[in-house]
């Protein structure tokens, strides 16, 4: 194992390139990674990276968002096939008929959604900033997609405005289930109960904090509490033990899992630093409308 993160480490020099990684991915995969973050950190470092190559440790969309923040930059997919399934819960025909219903419409998507999404969309969120872009933005209907938990965690906070919500999720997030919750809370009374927007309204009515991965873990770090339920995917448990060694964290589901996050391995990353592997390409059609879109966020979640 040692010798496979010297070779990576040594190839990452010899390519020029750094190795950016979610929070979902495993332990082994973040020791080699030069930085590690939520949606939103990940395409933001990209765009500040002096590497001319960017190996994304992370799902599809993840990929896709680096590529069109950087075209000139060469972005690598440890495997391809890692995708969220919740990216492709969408309907073109459902916007194209908001957009027919209300004049003012803005179609807000979660960064969590292909590049054909992003190209029909006004505007990119994360869990991180879909608050503060939303609310920044003078459209008072808003078609939110794919995230149906989300959009509605995000309306409930901005009640001045009307949300049209679709109805795509994460099957990992909503397979936490309240009953699971409230289960963890009697077994760890004391502890705060941290979650993802991605879940569902009935546990996220259970939560003391609901953020992003990195809200969760800047939560936990910043607490005067001993013990915390995590109700997210299980990668994040690595982050939290690390900053927080004296502190204890609880999942309250067996199921907390992404199992395409955990697709990406050591063995793949120093593949596609061997070989240049799996580049990520866009179609020529959807990528600047595509582009257009997340740009847009990083301008309005400054
Ligand atoms: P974050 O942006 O909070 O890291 O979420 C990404 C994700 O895929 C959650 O399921
Ligand atoms: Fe997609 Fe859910 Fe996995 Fe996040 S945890 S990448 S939303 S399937």
């Amino acid at each position: 194992m040692n010798q496979l993160i010297e070779e990576i480490n040594l190839l990452k020099k010899q390519k020029n390139a750094v190795i950016l990684a979610h929070y979902y991915v495993s332990g082994e995969v973040k020791q080699v990674a030069d930085l590690i973050g939520d949606s939103y950190y990940l395409a933001k470092v990209a765009t500040k990276a002096p590497q001319n190559t960017i190996v994304l440790c992370g799902v599809t969309f993840m990929g896709e968002s680096a590529k069109l923040l950087n075209p000139q930059k060469t972005v690598l997919m440890p495997d391809q096939t890692a995708g969220c399934p919740m990216a492709e819960m969408y309907s073109i025909r459902q916007i194209e008929e908001a957009r027919r219903q209300y004049e003012d419409l803005a179609v807000v998507c979660y960064i969590n959604s292909t590049a054909e999404l992003k190209s029909y969309s006004d505007v990119c969120v994360t869990s991180s900033n879909a608050l503060r872009v939303i609310q920044a933005l003078p459209n008072r209907n808003i078609f939110f997609t794919p995230d149906e938990n989300l959009g509605r965690y995000i309306a409930s906070k901005l009640p001045e405005k009307h949300f049209i919500l679709s109805n795509g999720y994460c099957c990992v997030h909503v397979g936490i289930t309240a009953q699971d919750m409230e289960a963890a809370k009697q077994a760890h009374p004391n502890a705060k109960v941290l979650v993802h927007p991605e879940c569902t309204e009935d546990v996220i009515a259970l939560a003391d904090y609901v953020g992003s991965t990195s809200g969760i873990i800047n939560y936990a770090t910043a607490s005067d509490a001993d013990e915390f339920i995590v109700g997210t995917e299980v990668g994040i448990l690595y982050d939290l033990q690390l900053k927080n060694p004296n502190k204890s964290f609880y999942i309250p589901s067996e199921r907390q899992l992404c199992n395409s996050m955990k697709k990406v391995t050591l063995e793949k990353i120093k593949h596609v630093l061997q070989t240049g592997e799996n580049e990520v390409v866009l179609d020529d059609a959807l990528k600047d409308k595509a582009a257009v879109c997340l740009s847009r966020m990083m301008q309005l979640a400054k």
